[in-house]
């Protein structure tokens, strides 16, 4: 096992009583910043739940965050809070409104360009103070430090992460996830799924405890998935769903193992340049990350088909290829698309992405084996 430090701050307060306790979690004399996205929140009665609990506080609001939110648009929120000395912001949405309002967090108390948070040449070291309720299962953002903003005018999607915005507290309240259409709840399903083989699907570490635990967010998503459909008005399906989505990305299935990350820096390049949702691109690139690596990756693919979906084959080599086309069946039942052209993108794809990735001289994976004629390889599979 690799070395590790595990510091995680965040509150968690999960069921449908957690609204109501907003007043108790946000520090006393607060003037807040209340963020939102396009509007789910005014037709599904979060908001309204959200302002009731909020009464006689002092609150200004800024509405209209997009999926995958814009630096300009964040930019204007910065002014507002600026102008109001909000002291705490309260992020209500999805991962969008949350990675926005950490974005606005940290820019308000930053003394320089903020863009350059984002290109790494800037380091966040404070932030305003922000909790959130979370209503989309996908992310983690809400029990994580980390932040992606896109900026339409140069159709960049860039990330950043710092423990200053790690929120303070998350309500997760299953019941304002009823809402979700297929296509979202479809997305988070994804999302969290690629979340964890990230973190999982490398090389072995001598880490079984970190094995398991990923092990048991995927089966549990595998066992839940079907039901969402099946009983859509299921409180406890919910309740799963939203609780392996923040165990996926909240930093302990990554506790000293090695992590690849390369199928989100390369789905990040689809979503700036053609605007597929995140996780519609994470289950087009995933499938041809795993096959370019199968060898890389052949023993953990093997114990990822053995243990988590309880298969054998007559070798190694035809395990885990039988591994990586059940995970794209898998993405395929939630209702996620996995080819480029499924969503309209044709091969003018792959060198477009590539030579985003080479400008960058990123070289992506756990073995950082993957160039940009490595990832134009790659796309290219997945037309
Ligand atoms: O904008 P509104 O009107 O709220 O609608 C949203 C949006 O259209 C809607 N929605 C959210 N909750 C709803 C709802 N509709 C009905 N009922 C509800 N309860 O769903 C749409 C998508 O929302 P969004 O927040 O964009 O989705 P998600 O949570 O999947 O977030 C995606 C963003 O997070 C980033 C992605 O790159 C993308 O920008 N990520 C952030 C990470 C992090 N901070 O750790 C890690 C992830 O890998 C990811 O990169
Ligand atoms: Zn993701």
């Amino acid at each position: 096992m690799q070395n590790f430090v595990y510091h995680n701050p965040v509150r968690i307060v999960f069921g449908d009583n957690g609204i109501p306790q907003l007043p108790l979690l946000i520090p006393e004399g607060s003037r807040l910043l209340l963020t939102y996205g396009q509007g789910s929140i005014h037709r599904n009665g979060v908001y309204q739940r959200v302002t009731e609990a909020l009464k006689g506080w002092p609150l200004w609001e800024f509405g209209g965050l997009e999926a995958n939110p814009r630096y300009e648009t964040c930019l204007r929120a910065v002014e507002i809070c600026r102008q109001q000395q909000v002291s705490f912001i309260l992020a209500v949405g999805g991962g969008s409104v949350l990675d926005g309002s950490k974005f606005i967090a940290a820019a308000t108390l930053f003394d320089g360009d903020p863009w350059t948070i984002l290109t790494k040449e800037a380091t966040v070291t404070q932030a305003l103070p922000l909790g959130s309720v979370l209503t989309l299962p996908a992310t983690g953002s809400e029990m994580n430090g980390f932040s992606v903003i896109s900026r339409a005018a140069t159709q960049e999607k860039l990330g950043f992460g710092s423990p200053s915005v790690y929120p303070r507290f998350a309500i997760l309240d299953p019941s304002t996830t009823f809402s979700l259409d297929d296509r979202q709840i479809g997305n988070g399903i994804v999302d969290t799924f690629v979340h964890v083989l990230e973190q999982y699907l490398t090389y072995p570490a001598q880490a079984p405890l970190q094995d398991r635990q990923a092990e048991a967010i995927l089966l549990t998503l595998i066992e839940e998935a079907p039901k969402v459909r099946a009983a859509p008005h299921e409180y406890a399906v919910r309740a799963n769903l939203m609780w392996c989505a923040t165990q996926g990305l909240n930093g302990l299935i990554g506790c000293g193992v090695p992590q690849d990350w390369s199928t989100h820096l390369i789905g990040h390049e689809l979503t700036a340049l053609y605007g597929i949702d995140h996780g519609q691109s994470l289950a087009v690139v995933l499938p041809g990350v795993c096959f370019h690596n199968r060898l890389h990756k052949q023993e953990k693919l093997c114990q990822y088909a053995r243990r988590v979906w309880g298969m054998t084959a007559d070798s190694p080599a035809e395990l885990a290829l039988a591994a990586i086309q059940r995970t794209e069946s898998f993405f395929q039942s939630v209702g996620v698309k996995t080819r480029l052209g499924e969503y309209g993108i044709g091969p003018e794809a792959v060198t477009a992405v590539a030579n985003r990735l080479a400008e960058r001289h990123l070289r992506l994976g756990e073995r950082a084996n993957l160039d940009a004629t490595a990832v134009a390889a790659i796309l290219t599979t997945r037309l």
